[in-house]
């Protein structure tokens, strides 16, 4: 590489890097409210209500999300699903209606930083990672109490944050990848290495929106046992449009139909339930 190139090389990294349109969530505070889950509901979302312009996109929701369950959220196009995450994260506020995190917190008076450190992720569909870092170093930066990117490249970690990242690694199948670029990951990989980001934090509630969509059959599957491996020690919320994979992961489905729960139960119960059928699968 020319020096020129290397300076342009430089500079498209460093444009990648300062795109992004969010705040990076390692430099926000690493502070986890202690959760009053003493009635095993992680989450609890209650005749929410949200208008666009006259337009009715949510419509008296109520959804409860337990510890440490896997749950997929279905419904066809527009039925609110990403709404939905955008008032769970504080993205969107609704007209009426209440959001708790436990019991205790009320997640409708904070703002979407103080969301995500009280302990809730989001999944976007399009990956965030870092291209020009490594895939360790991803993973490292999205490290909780990692405050700085030059505290990253400065700072040794602790035995303990080591384990962790090695875990995660490990967890989401790219230790072989730890000292490759992220930018030379496949699609697929990079969907895994932003869960893995989130996992990095901690969350108690994670929720990611159609993991799937662009993805090859076998990595299909890997995220799938991913997200599997997650229940019990986080809450997932899976939007998803591929019922093959839905049917692969989840033991609890809801269905959303114009902004309300239309079903709730197994794959094999909401695909049974007649107003489904009718309205969704357009039987
Ligand atoms: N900021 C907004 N302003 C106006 N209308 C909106 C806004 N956000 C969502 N909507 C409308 O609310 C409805 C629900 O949209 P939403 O994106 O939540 O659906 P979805 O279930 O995620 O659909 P998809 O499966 O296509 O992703 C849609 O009709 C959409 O056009
Ligand atoms: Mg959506």
């Amino acid at each position: 590489m020319s020096a020129l190139q290397s300076v342009q090389h430089i500079k498209d990294n460093y444009q990648t890097f300062t795109r992004r349109d969010e705040v990076f969530s390692f430099l926000k505070p690493d502070v986890h409210p202690a959760i009053d889950t003493r009635h095993n509901v992680l989450l609890y979302v209650e005749g929410v209500n949200k208008s666009f312009d006259g337009f009715q996109a949510i419509n008296d929701l109520n959804l409860y999300i337990r510890e440490g369950e896997l749950r997929c959220i279905i419904g066809p196009n527009g039925a609110g699903k990403t709404t939905m995450m955008d008032i769970i994260t504080g993205k969107t506020k609704p007209d009426t209606g209440e959001v708790w995190l436990g019991s205790n917190i009320n997640l409708l008076k904070m703002n979407e930083a103080q969301i995500a450190n009280a302990g809730i992720g989001r999944k976007f569909q399009k990956p965030t990672v870092i291209e020009c870092l490594t895939v360790w170093q991803n993973l490292e930066l999205s490290m909780s109490g990692v405050r700085s990117v030059w505290g990253t490249f400065t700072a040794q970690m602790s035995g303990e944050q080591r384990d962790k990242l090695e875990s995660v690694l490990e967890l989401i199948h790219l230790k072989d990848e730890a000292t490759n670029s992220a930018g030379n990951l496949s699609h697929g990989q990079k969907q895994w290495l932003e869960i893995g980001m989130l996992l990095m934090q901690n969350p108690k509630l994670l929720l990611v929106d159609e993991p799937v969509a662009g993805m090859t059959h076998q990595e299909m599957d890997r995220t799938s046992e991913l997200l599997n491996s997650l229940a019990g020690k986080h809450s997932v919320v899976v939007v998803e449009h591929d019922m093959d994979f839905v049917r692969s992961i989840a033991s609890h489905v809801t269905v959303l139909h114009q902004g309300h729960v239309l079903a709730e139960g197994t794959m094999d119960q909401v695909q049974s339930h007649p107003e489904v059928k009718q309205v969704y699968l357009g039987e």
